[in-house]
């Protein structure tokens, strides 16, 4: 697939006749997913779904034709039609439901295509490549009366649905900072140097690029690797970032944050990535702050205790591991201490508040499993009701992370107006909100 063959006037004709064939299912009936994409996430999100009775393979779309074997052979007996064209898979009547796990810069365009013919969409995280690519999804979304499930899985986790619940219901006290840590680390090579070279496959080279310039050929901005180039991802921040603010702004309540800073570089790894390896991005929710933090270094568990995620109230600290989470109270010290006389030093001494708390430990043990994830989307396709990660959600989480680059990108701290969104205090950092796609590839309408 190179550059699309139908006229996008013919192809929306197309689409909006498939907008009536999009019907209501019954609590039985199977699910008929395409999926689009195959790789690394997609084979992920595809297991997930099959996890379960109600939800068949109908199709499968990929450049990779090993890719889309893989996930035929996994069909649990179904026999998928196989696209090459995503728009084909898109096009096909008997199918209900798409899931996309393709590089970010892709996601915009075939979610549009997707609401716009009638299907309901997961899509992965992050949401788009860019804030306007997302405010234009989740406007397609409603537009069409779609269910859309952003592949934040970790908003169907009950043990973490019961973190955020603990939060919100103040037990932790009042939280004024929360941090998420991706610590990782690639010291010295990174993922390489691999010089540009001439695509083995140019039609595939030009379909991965899609809406994203038309640059050499390089291996590391392909299969994976994507996610270190701005044209087609966001770094650490919107990989891993988006799941750790979306987990933190679920527990503390928050939408849209009011100010973003950004300070970071490369200076662990020598590769050909853009992105940095080592990042701190505070965003300014009004009463609290949260961070992101992206180390390349030694990940020993320290202070973090080896978690993903900590959050600080006043009562006590959350800390959310991958598989759980604890609270470790607060210790009290009836405001004595510290000791400012030599008297309060000899109180100190004698006083043991290892015993006193004003709060209970607590904590759960859970998964997060891509399953459990699906088969809300399942249920959400067939009761209509919105996904536990629905565009909405989805696209707050996403669009903090893009703020965040775009400081780091202007090295500014930015204001952002979230009902405008628009950043009050830099032009500049405006102007980075979107990007002019490659011709002919524009946003369906
Ligand atoms: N929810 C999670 O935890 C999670 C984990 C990993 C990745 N992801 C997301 O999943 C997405 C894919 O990441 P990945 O690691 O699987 O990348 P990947 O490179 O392994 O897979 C992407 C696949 O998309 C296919 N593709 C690219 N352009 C296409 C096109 N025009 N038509 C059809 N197929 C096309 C590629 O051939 C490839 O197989 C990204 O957005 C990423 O952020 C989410």
């Amino acid at each position: 697939m190179t550059t699309p063959k139908i006229s996008r006037r013919s192809f929306a004709a197309t689409a909006m006749t498939a907008l009536s064939y999009s019907r209501v299912m019954g609590a039985n009936e199977k699910l008929r997913m395409g999926y689009i994409g195959v790789g690394n996430r997609g084979d992920q999100v595809h297991d997930g779904f099959l996890e379960h009775g109600d939800a068949v393979t109908a199709a499968v779309c990929d450049l990779r034709d090993e890719y889309m074997d893989f996930a035929i052979k996994k069909s649990r007996g179904a026999t998928p039609r196989k696209y090459t064209d995503y728009r084909k898979l898109i096009e096909d009547k008997e199918i209900d439901a798409v899931a996309i796990a393709t590089p970010d810069h892709w996601h915009a365009i075939m979610f549009g295509e997707a609401c716009l013919a009638g299907k309901d969409v997961y899509c992965e995280k992050p949401l788009s490549l860019t804030q306007k690519e997302g405010r234009y999804m989740v406007n397609m979304a409603e537009k069409t009366k779609r269910v859309v499930q952003v592949g934040i899985h970790r908003r169907s986790a009950k043990f973490l649905q019961e973190a955020a619940e603990y939060v919100r219901s103040g037990k932790l006290g009042k939280v004024t900072v929360a941090r998420g840590f991706h610590i990782q680390n690639e010291w010295p090579n990174g993922i390489g140097n691999a010089p540009d070279t001439a695509p083995a496959n140019a039609k595939e080279w030009d379909a991965w690029l899609g809406p994203a310039p038309m640059v050499p050929y390089n291996k590391n901005r392909t299969y994976y690797d994507f996610r270190w180039f701005y044209n087609y991802s966001g770094g650490q921040l919107t990989n891993f970032g988006v799941h750790y603010i979306d987990m933190l702004r679920w527990a503390l309540g928050k939408d849209s944050p009011k100010s973003v800073a950004a300070i970071g570089g490369k200076y662990a790894v020598q590769d050909n990535r853009e992105i940095p390896d080592t990042l701190e991005v505070i965003w300014d929710y009004g009463d609290a702050l949260i961070i992101f933090c992206q180390y390349n270094a030694n990940a020993a568990p320290s202070n973090l205790q080896g978690s993903e995620m900590e959050i600080r109230g006043t009562l006590g600290t959350m800390y959310l591991h991958g598989n759980r989470w604890e609270v470790v109270p607060e210790k009290v010290t009836d405001n004595i201490f510290p000791a400012r006389t030599p008297l309060d030093r000899t109180a100190e001494k004698a006083y043991n508040p290892s015993k006193k708390t004003r709060i209970e430990p607590a904590g759960s043990k859970g998964s997060a499993d891509t399953a459990f994830h699906a088969r809300n989307f399942i249920d959400c396709v067939k009761s209509r009701a919105k996904c536990n990660c629905d565009v909405e959600t989805g696209y707050l989480s996403t669009s903090a992370t893009q703020l965040g680059n775009i400081a780091l990108k202007v090295r500014a701290q930015l204001d952002w107006d979230a009902k405008a969104e628009r950043f009050t205090n830099n032009d500049k950092a405006n102007q980075y909100l979107g990007y002019e796609y490659r011709k002919p590839y524009k946003l369906p309408s």
